[in-house]
């Protein structure tokens, strides 16, 4: 058993229903994607994220859940997510799920049972009801374009009921033991089915209180304390993912004392990224990394560049939000509950050299990478579909109808394919980019050209490196505000990484450099040079890595 395998691991986050269609009923389903493994073990990925897939209404791409225990019969059956699941393993893939347990569908055979229960009743308490809609006025709204409270009115029951997201989605009670037991079960029943982790959703909502903003109370962390000894007690390797959207501080909470959660989304650093490659500058990356970097041993950072929701600013000052806003959602339709729905290709003007480079800094610096389906290849947004699914439209594939998607007609359930000129499936699919082929050093030229060619180089290169899963992370001060340098240092091995983030050549200082040993990959970019006095120069826009020697000569920034 290869223990804490997700420090090192490289995760891929897809949605089955849009990824690829094996029945040709126009919709993606477990069939279809086990039928793409090849592509997802050749592109060097080690871990598949599943977004939701259990019975649902779709009225939240899944994240309403209306059967904990069964796939949505439009992506198959239960055998046919074990052979998916099996096939994974097989190729040595492991896959994490969706614990979605703050809430379910408004569908849910639970919600329905608890508004016809009588009040007060244990049935009933599976949810959270009041009279009045004024309680726990302290927790703010998130989905804040659709909703405007976080009470709704259910006219069976003659009871406002609680919910922190649409009102479709009502939040599990979590003061009720009943509520407790039945998510404990949905737990090892996933567990149980093999899956080598869950992300738990929306999980710093569990609880209410009078007074709080309803937010990381000290009984959510003692429920996670007990889903993480069952895990730990059964479950061998498992692990638990956070979902937890908020301050560094707040979120690095959930590793606990190393007794919550194993992996906690890095939310902060996307922000910091985008600021940095629009201003050029390199400081808020080296803050928010620093301010982080301290966690309990066995814990890990899951960092991304892009995901399924928005570009998330709630946690941004209202100047940095501003800014963001501005600069990346000039148009209003790119915005949503206060932030960004792009894609990282459109985000950044589909200028390669900034998506390599974003790549670049998402697998070197601390935690574990998470690639969201479709970046690796520069798929691009529709900002015309409404709330998420702009960024949500099926996997491109080929230059064929529908982008070989699917053999028949894309359903309505899933949103069409991108087809505009500079993003379409016609021009942007993995049959163009052969990335697979791109870890090969006997690929072609053109090929080993394309950017999902060098995503999946540097993954490969990556995966050669324990120190960029497990080192520890040193910031130079290399003098240069364009500039950011870092070691990551394992007992075994050092590794330098510079990226330059400006628009202009700039030079590193030799005296600021430790003995570069071996110069491992541009990893975003063109090589990097040296000039006369053995600076080296960084071309614009650009990462290198270098396995270094020792670390005598750093100069700490
Ligand atoms: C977070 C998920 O990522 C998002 O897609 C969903 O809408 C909310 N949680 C509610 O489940
Ligand atoms: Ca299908």
């Amino acid at each position: 058993m290869n223990s804490e395998w997700y420090m090192d691991a490289v995760i891929y986050a897809l949605h089955v229903k849009t990824f690829f269609d094996g029945n040709g009923d126009g919709i993606g389903d477990f069939a279809g994607l086990t039928l793409k493994l090849d592509y997802l073990a050749s592109l060097g990925v080690t871990c598949l994220w599943l977004l939701p897939f259990c019975e649902s209404p779709l009225r939240d791409d899944g994240y309403d859940v209306a059967h904990y225990e069964r796939v949505d019969p439009r992506y198959g059956s239960l055998a046919d997510f074990r052979r998916f699941l099996d096939a994974a393993h097989a190729r040595g893939l492991r896959v994490v799920t969706e614990l979605v347990l703050n809430h379910t569908s408004d569908a849910h055979p639970w919600f329905q049972a608890a508004r016809r229960a009588p009040a007060g009743s244990s049935k009933r308490n599976f949810y959270v009801w009041s009279d009045t809609d004024r309680r726990y006025a302290g927790a703010r709204v998130i989905f804040r374009d659709a909703e405007t409270s976080n009470w709704a009115w259910d006219p069976i029951a003659r009871a406002y009921y609680w919910h922190r997201f649409f009102s479709h989605q009502p939040d599990l009670n979590f003061d009720n033991p009943r509520v407790r037991r039945a998510v404990i079960k949905v737990m090892r029943f996933w567990l149980d089915a093999g899956v080598d982790g869950l992300r738990l959703d929306a999980v710093s909502h569990l609880y209410e209180r009078e007074g709080t903003s309803c937010d990381n109370l000290p009984e959510t962390h003692e429920y996670l304390r007990e889903l993480r000894r069952i895990v730990d007690g059964h479950y061998g390797d498992r692990v638990l993912i956070a979902e937890v959207n908020q301050s560094p501080a707040v979120t690095r909470s959930y590793f606990g004392e190393g007794d919550e959660c194993h992996i906690c989304f890095h939310f902060p650093l996307v922000p910091r990224i985008l600021a940095a490659l629009r201003r050029g500058e390199a400081s808020g990356i080296a803050d928010v990394v620093r301010t982080t970097a301290d966690v309990p041993a066995g814990c890990q950072w899951a960092v991304f560049l892009r995901n399924h929701d928005d570009v998330s600013l709630s946690a941004e000052t209202a100047a940095e939000r501003d800014f963001l806003l501005a600069s990346y959602a000039p148009d209003s339709r790119m915005r949503l509950n206060q932030g960004i729905r792009r894609r990282l290709a459109p985000l950044v003007g589909n200028d390669r050299r900034r998506i390599e480079l974003a790549f670049a800094l998402l697998f070197s610096l601390p935690g574990t990478p998470v690639i969201y389906y479709g970046d690796e290849i520069g798929m691009g947004d529709n900002v015309a579909l409404p709330d998420r699914d702009g960024l949500r439209t099926p996997m491109q594939w080929t230059a064929d109808a529908t982008g070989g998607f699917t053999t028949g007609a894309v359903s309505p359930i899933v949103p069409p394919p991108i087809d505009d000129p500079e993003f379409g499936y016609q021009t942007v699919n993995v049959a163009a980019q052969s990335l697979g082929d791109g870890a090969r050093d006997d690929a072609s030229a053109s090929r080993r050209a394309s950017l999902g060619a060098s995503i999946a180089r540097m993954i490969h290169t990556r995966r050669k490196h324990r120190a960029f899963g497990r080192g520890t992370i040193e910031f130079l001060d290399v003098r240069n505000p364009h500039l950011l340098a870092f070691v990551r240092r394992t007992a075994d091995e050092s590794i330098l990484v510079v990226a330059n983030l400006s628009d202009a050549v700039q030079l590193v200082a030799c005296d600021g450099l430790p003995p570069v040993e071996r110069h491992l990959a541009p990893a975003a970019g063109e090589p990097a040079g040296t000039d006369a006095n053995g600076s080296i120069s960084m071309q614009p826009i650009s990462c290198q890595w270098f396995e270094i020697s020792s670390l005598r000569s750093l100069t700490p920034a």
